[in-house]
């Protein structure tokens, strides 16, 4: 009984997008990036994304696709700009579902036109530091979220996606990772860091299963891209 009252309870919260609001890490660090309806259309373009993240763009969305199978339910935790939930879509196909989800109103606008013509992909307004228990997923990805929040929040965020899937499902993370030494590029993403991405470094400092309250009922893998400067991390539940 605890556990029903207990499930449902997250489930009600979960449905009302009501309590939802955008949170202060949000509007202090990131306006101008996710909240400025004139920055907006600007920074959402696939060429914009494709140079902030050094020309690796549509190799780490592949590699998220690629975790992917047609029919699966899906949850994206969170708005990508470019052709990420295009392609998340694509994947599933007409036989599955994708939910794209976002905790910005501007943000959840601008996605619903991203997946127009797409009738398996729904966008809804939600923040992924809570469990999403009600339809539990197939496939939740996490892409390059946890390092635009604050450590409090990234370790919510880990532990409400690991909540969101089915038992046998699969939580795919793909963020920021500390480059290896020599990384001709880590002094500038330091200094970009320092500047414009101020929680991004908890990711050089602490590996992500780090946040997960149970991370031995898990099952982790971890990749690094381009000398070490991103990861993917692949979380499935054992037994
Ligand atoms: C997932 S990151 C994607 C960053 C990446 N540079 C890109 O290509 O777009 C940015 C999104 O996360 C959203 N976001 C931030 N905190 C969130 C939360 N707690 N729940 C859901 N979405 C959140 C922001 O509103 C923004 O749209």
């Amino acid at each position: 009984m605890t556990y029903l009252r207990k499930r449902s309870a997250q489930a009600a919260a979960q449905d009302d997008s009501s309590s939802v609001s955008v949170p202060d890490y949000l509007q202090k660090t990131y306006t101008w990036a996710y909240l400025n309806p004139k920055t907006v259309p600007f920074l959402s373009s696939a060429p914009v994304v494709a140079a902030i993240l050094w020309g690796n763009a549509n190799r780490l969305i592949r590699m998220t696709v690629a975790e992917i199978e047609e029919g699966q339910r899906v949850l994206q935790s969170a708005a990508v700009y470019g052709r990420f939930s295009t392609d998340l879509a694509k994947a599933v196909g007409r036989s599955g579902h994708l939910d794209v989800m976002d905790v910005a109103p501007i943000q959840v606008e601008t996605a619903r036109k991203r997946v127009e013509g797409f009738p398996q992909a729904n966008v809804k307004l939600g923040d992924a530091s809570i469990a999403q228990t009600n339809t539990p997923y197939d496939t939740v990805v996490c892409f390059f979220l946890l390092h635009e929040v604050p450590e409090d929040m990234k370790e919510k965020i880990v532990n409400a996606m690991l909540a969101s899937v089915k038992p046998g499902g699969k939580i795919v993370f793909v963020d920021y990772h500390k480059p290896g030494k020599l990384h001709p590029l880590k002094p500038i993403m330091s200094k970009v860091f320092d500047w414009l991405e101020p929680f991004a470094k908890g990711l050089w400092h602490k590996e992500i299963q780090d946040y997960a309250h149970d991370a031995e009922a898990w099952h982790w893998t971890k990749e690094t891209i381009f000398g070490g400067l991103y990861q993917k991390v692949v979380v499935t539940r054992l037994g």
